[in-house]
C-alpha cells in the first residue's frame, strides 16, 4: 500500500502538549520520538506519553510512527516492548534510527513478531522505517531495505550522517562551507533513492533545522523532491504546508499525467487503433511516458488531488 508521506512531523514524546497539537496539523505522518529529541532521563515518561496519546486517538488519516532508540543503546528493547504492548493496535510503524546492518532490522522484526503474537495482534502489520545515518548504514542500505518485508521507508538522517563522516559543517541541509562544486549530499540521497526504488520502498529526506527559514526549507525539500523522494521531515507546523506542496505534483502536471494515462489507454486499445506510440497534442507518448505519468498520478492521487481536465477520444 502506498501511504502518502509528503510531510513527516517529528514530535518529542516528552511533550504531551506537542503530541496533542500534532493531531490538528495537516502532516501525512506523525512520528513520536523517544530518541534524540528526548533527554535520557525523560525517556521513560516519553514512552508513557506516547502510549497514552496513541490510545487516545485523534491522528486519523495520518501514519502513526514511533522512533525508538537505536540498538547500540540500552533502551531499544524496552522502548519497543512498552510502546507495542501499550498501543500496538493504534500504531503503524516503528522507526529505527542509526541502522547500520540488516541484522538490526531482523532483530526488530523478530521482537515485533513476538509482541504481535503474545498480544493477539495481526502478525506483520506494524511496519519498520529505517533511518540511514552513517557510512556503514549507507554501504549496507540494500541489505537493510530487504531485511524484512516490514520495511516501508528508507530515511536520510542528515545531522547524524554529517557528524559520522566528519563533514565540516554545523548547518543541516545546507552545503558545507568550502565545498563549491556541487551538492555535497547528492551521492547519499541518490544511494538511498536507488535502494528505495530497487526494493519498492519510500525514500524520505530528513530534517531542515532552520525552522524560521521557510524559503530555505522549500529549496532543500525541492531538491530531494526533484530527484524522486516521497517526502521530508517537518520539525515545525510552518513547514507542513511547504512539504505537502513541494512533494505533491502541481495541478498542471497532475492533470497532464492523468491525461496521458487516459489517452494512452485509449490509443493502445482496439477502439483507438492498438497503437504503441501516438501524438497527444504536440507530444509523442509511448509506454515509457505512461510509466512516468503513473508516478505523478500516484503521488497526486495519494495526496487526494482531483483532476480538472478529462480526455475525449477523437471522433472516429
Ligand atoms: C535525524 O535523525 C538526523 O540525524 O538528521
Ligand atoms: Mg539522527
Amino acid at each position: 500500500m502506498l501511504r502518502s508521506r509528503r510531510s513527516n512531523l517529528a514530535v518529542p514524546g516528552s511533550s504531551p502538549k506537542m503530541l496533542e497539537k500534532a493531531k490538528g496539523l495537516a502532516a501525512d505522518q506523525v512520528f513520536m520520538d523517544i530518541e534524540d529529541a528526548v533527554a535520557p532521563l525523560a525517556k521513560p515518561d516519553a514512552r508513557k506519553n506516547i502510549v497514552a496519546a496513541l490510545n487516545e486517538g485523534g491522528y486519523e488519516g495520518k501514519v502513526r510512527s514511533v522512533r525508538v532508540n537505536d540498538w547500540t543503546t540500552q533502551w531499544t528493547y524496552a522502548d519497543v516492548i512498552e510502546v507495542v504492548e501499550g498501543a500496538g493496535q493504534n500504531l503503524d510503524c516503528i522507526m529505527l534510527p542509526k541502522v547500520q546492518t540488516a541484522e538490526q532490522i531482523v532483530a526488530l522484526d523478530l521482537l515485533l513478531t513476538q509482541l504481535e503474537k503474545s498480544n493477539g495482534f495481526e502478525v506483520g502489520r506494524i511496519g519498520i522505517e529505517a533511518q540511514i545515518e552513517n557510512a556503514l548504514g549507507l554501504i549496507n542500505v540494500d541489505a537493510i531495505a530487504t531485511a524484512s518485508p516490514r520495511v516501508e521507508t528508507i530515511i536520510f538522517g542528515p545531522a547524524d550522517f554529517m557528524a559520522s563522516i566528519n563533514m565540516k559543517s554545523l548547518v543541516v541541509g545546507e552545503q558545507p562551507p568550502g565545498y563549491d562544486v556541487g551538492d555535497a549530499y547528492h551521492y547519499i540521497l541518490m544511494r538511498i533513492l536507488m535502494a528505495a526504488r530497487a526494493h519498492d520502498k519510500q525514500a524520505i529526506d530528513g530534517p531542515y533545522l532552520a525552522i524560521k527559514d521557510l524559503e530555505g526549507y522549500r529549496r532543500v525539500a525541492g531538491r530531494s523532491a526533484a530527484l524522486g523522494f516521497d517526502g521530508k521531515w517537518v520539525l515545525h507546523p510552518d513547514q507542513v504546508a511547504a512539504a505537502n506542496e513541494v512533494f505533491s505534483p502541481n495541478q498542471g502536471d497532475y492533470d497532464h499525467a492523468e491525461l496521458i494515462l487516459d489517452a494512452y489507454d485509449y490509443y493502445t486499445s482496439a477502439a483507438g487503433g492498438a497503437r504503441g506510440a501516438v501524438m497527444l497534442g504536440d507530444e509523442m507518448i509511448d509506454e515509457a511516458s505512461r510509466k512516468m505519468a503513473l508516478v505523478v498520478s500516484a503521488k497526486g492521487r495519494a495526496a487526494g488531488m482531483a483532476r480538472t481536465t478529462s480526455f475525449t477520444p477523437p471522433e472516429a
